[in-house]
């Protein structure tokens, strides 16, 4: 009996067939799955990420509830056109505080994950509030509304809480100041220098320029911070460390 008259005998039995099928996927599974558990880590640790800060996260809520992401990915992949395009290709821990990712599968518009830091803020309210009027072939929504919507912070800390359920490294602190440091990002008159301590590099601008903390200026702080945590001049890939 040759082996394949072996072989036979199961795919003619349609229970052995069953059994055979789940034995050869559970190995499959355990072999993909286990090492996971046994890697140091499967999001190799760069340099320069911090958590957003609670004006950069309420923006990011922002961002999710009008569903940018229908029409923006935030992921480079590493393909030359992208990355001349785009800057370095996106890395892992760059989105290792983001539940959920942004990464998105659609591209009506540009990529994002480095659109922070490369227009001002004037041009983001500009293009947020009238988009053909800065790109007249733009088929992108206005936004206007976001600047009539003033917005206090709430219920910031719970927004960070619920993140640092889920891993996100906001401290005691971060989460009892979570306010506070809410409106001082939203103003450069106020006293920022704790925001900055907790949070390096955080921007703090009247985004919008109008009185009070509206939508816009959350939406645009967490657009100016995206892709700007990691230092790509001084950045090397661990493999080549
Ligand atoms: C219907 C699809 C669509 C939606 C929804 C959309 N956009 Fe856009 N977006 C575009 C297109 C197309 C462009 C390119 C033309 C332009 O700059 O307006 C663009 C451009 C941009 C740019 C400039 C990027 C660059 O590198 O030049 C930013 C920033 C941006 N969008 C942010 C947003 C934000 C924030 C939201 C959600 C509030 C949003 N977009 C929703 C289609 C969309």
């Amino acid at each position: 009996m040759g082996l394949l008259d072996k072989h036979g005998v199961i795919e003619k039995n349609a229970s052995l067939l069953l059994i055979g099928s789940f034995l050869v996927v559970t190995i499959g599974g355990i072999v993909e799955i286990v090492p996971l558990f046994y890697l140091e880590s499967t999001i190799e640790k760069v340099e320069g990420m911090r958590p957003y800060t609670p004006l950069e996260l309420k923006g990011r809520e922002i961002y999710i509830r009008e569903g940018c992401y229908n029409c923006h990915s935030q992921m480079i992949r590493p393909m030359r056109d992208e990355v001349e395009r785009y800057g370095h290709y996106s890395l892992a821990a760059e989105s290792m505080y983001d539940h959920p990712f942004q990464w998105g599968s659609k591209r009506t518009g540009p990529d994002l994950a480095r659109v922070g830091g490369r227009y001002s803020d004037a041009w983001h309210v500009d293009h947020l509030t009238d988009p053909q009027s800065v790109v007249p072939e733009s088929v992108m929504p206005k936004y206007g509304f976001l600047s009539d919507t003033r917005i206090e912070g709430e219920f910031i800390e719970d927004s960070l809480k619920a993140n640092a359920m889920v891993g996100v490294p906001y401290t005691s602190e971060m989460i009892e100041l979570a306010q506070a440091d809410f409106k001082a990002q939203a103003d450069p008159n106020s006293d920022y220098d704790g925001l900055v301590e907790r949070y390096p590099g955080a921007k703090v601008s009247n985004y919008d320029m109008k009185p009070g903390i509206t939508e816009m200026d959350a939406l645009i702080s967490y657009l100016q911070v995206l892709g700007t945590m990691v230092d790509f001049s001084t950045f090397q890939p661990l493999a080549s460390r």
